[in-house]
């Protein structure tokens, strides 16, 4: 099976200070907030579904959003059972009644076609360069999707990704990286190509952040 470099480091010190991360200072702790609010943001566009799958759910950023939607199924997917199990850990057990977990890669999720109704894919596109890798994983989605697939990723046009390409460039030519900006219209390509058309762009922060969320939504 393919699997990314960057796979590799979700050990369970790692899951631990990930989980911990994004509760931690002004600036993750708003990060996260506004994410979720751009989740929430693009299930309201989509309206009500049954079946929800968040991969890669990492240690469960977005279950609380997820199951305010009152979805009827909500899967939790991860290639790294630390980052499954530092997700568990911290939740109560009337919340995790609520979620089924799998460790399963995004790559080939095992899932049978149209088995969810909507895919939550969150922090996962901008560690691939490879436009081989996006495709695969665009296709796999869209696959076991019966409607909408959920996805972030890096884009330009925001003063961020104007800095990042800037310290990008003074950094010494590197193998692998393990993270990238795209071209929205690059992106959108490959959603197209994968037989997802784009029904919402929600920005993070217009102008300001490089994180974008598409709704996709698959082509009849
Ligand atoms: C940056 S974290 C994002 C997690 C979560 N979506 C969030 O936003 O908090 C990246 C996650 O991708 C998972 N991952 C890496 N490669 C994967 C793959 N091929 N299939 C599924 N998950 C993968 C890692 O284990 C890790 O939990």
């Amino acid at each position: 099976m393919t699997e990314l470099e960057f796979s590799e480091k979700y050990t369970i010190d790692h899951a631990q200070a990930y989980y911990e991360k994004h509760r931690t200072g002004v600036r993750r702790r708003l990060s996260n907030y506004l994410e979720n609010r751009m989740v929430a943001r693009a299930l309201n566009v989509a309206g009500p579904v049954d079946t929800i799958l968040d991969l890669p759910c990492g240690t469960g950023r977005f279950w609380e959003t997820l199951l305010e939607q009152r979805p009827k199924k909500l899967i939790a997917g991860d290639l790294s059972q630390s980052m499954l199990d530092v997700a568990m850990q911290h939740r109560p057990e009337a919340l995790l009644d609520q979620v089924e977990c799998y460790e399963m890669s995004a790559f080939d999720t095992g899932l049978t076609d149209d088995s969810v109704d909507l895919v939550l894919c969150m922090r996962l596109m901008h560690h691939l360069e490879s436009r081989g890798d996006r495709l695969a994983i665009l296709g796999e989605l869209a696959r076991i999707s019966r409607r909408y697939v959920v996805v972030s990723l890096w884009v330009y046009g925001s003063y961020q990704a104007w800095r990042r390409t800037r310290l990008e460039k003074r950094r010494p030519e590197r193998k692998y990286r393990n993270r990238c900006i795209l071209a929205s219209n690059v992106f959108e390509r490959e959603a197209r190509n994968s037989g997802l058309n784009v029904k919402a762009r929600l920005d993070l922060l217009p102008g300001i952040s490089m994180w974008r969320t598409y709704l996709l939504e698959l082509t009849p």
